[in-house]
């Protein structure tokens, strides 16, 4: 396949999506889409607007005046809002806790679904998220869940959020058990949530990837990839 393809990455927080959706959009000389960080960057303007995250009327409000940028390459991506680089802050506890609601707001979902398809539909994509395989693109050339079991990806979390803070990767205790507890609860809302639920696929290919390391999860990707014709 040369022209256009969607590959669609969906599964939980801390399975190592959003490194293995990059690397393989990067083998297959594709782009990327992070659906993930747009429901971010909505969550960190209703938090900059002072708004409730969990009044859904007032966060929709928002909505027509958002400017904002949804990168598709596949390398380093320059996340900004209004203009500002928000890289950092959309990865921050305060919006990691405040997206749930936003996430699960049927306006904000409907809101970035047409932005999501076009650009998912802009040639070669690997798109990453939670409802990609059952919603954005149900009829993908290649649907992943990825899975991994909770300890495992408390720990990659725990590893990734001491990376982004610039601090050591030690295994603090106290902090892994508020990785475990605040992936629990986002797996919980996400899953039970009425509008797209984080669900896999009927025809998605269920890869676990606790015991595989990044290189072997992508190349089962893209192994799986080249099966449908995406080399
Ligand atoms: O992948 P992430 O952790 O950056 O995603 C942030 C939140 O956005 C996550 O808690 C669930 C939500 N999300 C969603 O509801 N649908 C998507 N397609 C992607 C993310």
């Amino acid at each position: 396949m040369t022209g256009g393809f969607v590959i669609a990455i969906d599964g939980p927080a801390g399975t190592g999506k959003s490194t293995v959706a990059r690397r393989v959009a990067q083998a297959l000389d594709a782009g990327y889409l992070d659906t993930g960080a747009m429901y971010r960057i909505v969550t960190l303007a209703v938090l900059k607007a002072a708004v409730d995250p969990t009044d859904d009327a007032a966060v929709a409000a928002l909505l027509p005046q958002l400017d904002f940028d949804s990168p598709t390459n596949a390398g380093p991506q320059r996340h900004s809002l209004a203009g500002t680089e928000v890289g950092t802050d959309i990865r921050g506890p305060a919006v990691t806790l405040a997206v749930t609601p936003v996430s699960a707001n049927p306006a904000v979902r409907a809101w970035l679904l047409d932005r999501q398809r076009l650009l998912a539909r802009s040639g070669r994509m690997v798109v990453e998220g939670r409802d990609i395989g059952t919603v954005v693109v149900p009829d993908a050339d290649l649907k992943v869940y990825l899975t991994a079991d909770a300890e495992e990806r408390a720990r990659r979390r725990h590893r990734q959020n001491a990376a982004l803070v610039g601090g050591p990767a030690g295994d603090a205790g106290a902090d892994l058990a508020a990785v475990v507890t605040d992936l629990h609860r986002r797996d919980t809302k996400d899953a039970s949530r009425t509008h797209a639920p984080l669900q896999a696929a009927a025809d998605a290919v269920v890869v676990d990837s606790s015991e595989l390391a990044v290189e072997e999860t992508v190349a089962r990707v893209l192994a799986l990839a080249a099966e449908r014709g995406i080399r």
